[in-house]
């Protein structure tokens, strides 16, 4: 039964990462230059919105099972790995390959909410006003463009960095080793 919790949980956690960081490829190699193509601004301005509400559906839901099934693996790491209370969370490597996941993972969603919630918006609106044919500044939407174009390169190296860390995590025989 505890085997097959802890399949199920390790599923979830691997199903959230490839929901997460699939639709960054997709949109960064595979969107981005796709829709360079569209030249009616307001049609490509239209289907960005579409493309990027459901990147934070799909992204989000990823999240949420990485965060849940995450929050099991951790909680239930000594009775997995038969490390005993008398041993410190970070006399292991565990405990600190794990600290530094966590510390990435923060700054991932600092980079994921900036992009979200300001320069995304804003790149959009401009874009948007732009179409209306309302006169925009070339030289600002270029700014953001290279903005977002960075924080979608550093929230896809640190996913990677992170999904390392957790592979490594799960060799016992590096990860459990005293420091
Ligand atoms: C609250 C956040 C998170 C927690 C608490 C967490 C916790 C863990 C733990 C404890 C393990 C190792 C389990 C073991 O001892 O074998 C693990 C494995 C893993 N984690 Fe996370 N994690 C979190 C977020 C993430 C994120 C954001 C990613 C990547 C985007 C990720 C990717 C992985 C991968 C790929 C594995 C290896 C799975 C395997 O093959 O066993 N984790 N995670």
């Amino acid at each position: 039964m505890e085997n097959g919790i802890r399949i199920l949980m390790v599923w979830l956690h691997v199903l959230g990462v490839a929901l997460w960081v699939g639709p960054q490829f997709f949109l960064a190699f595979a969107w981005v230059p796709a829709s360079r193509g569209i030249a009616d601004v307001p049609t490509r301005v239209k289907a960005m919105r579409t493309i990027t509400r459901r990147f934070g559906y799909i992204g989000g839901v990823g999240l949420g099972l990485i965060l849940i099934a995450g929050t099991y693996l951790i909680s239930t790491w000594r009775d997995y790995w038969g490390v005993g209370d008398e041993v410190g969370f970070l006399d292991l490597r565990y405990g600190w390959i794990f600290t530094i996941k966590m510390a990435l993972l923060l700054v991932m969603l600092v980079l994921v909410g900036f992009h979200i919630f300001s320069i995304g918006p804003r790149q959009l609106d401009l874009l948007e006003r732009q179409a209306n044919g309302e006169r925009v500044s070339e030289e600002e939407l270029a700014r953001l463009r290279r903005l977002s174009m960075t924080l979608s390169m550093l929230t896809l190296l640190i996913t990677l960095a992170i999904m390392a860390l957790g592979v490594t995590l799960s060799v016992g025989e590096y990860s459990l080793q005293e420091m």
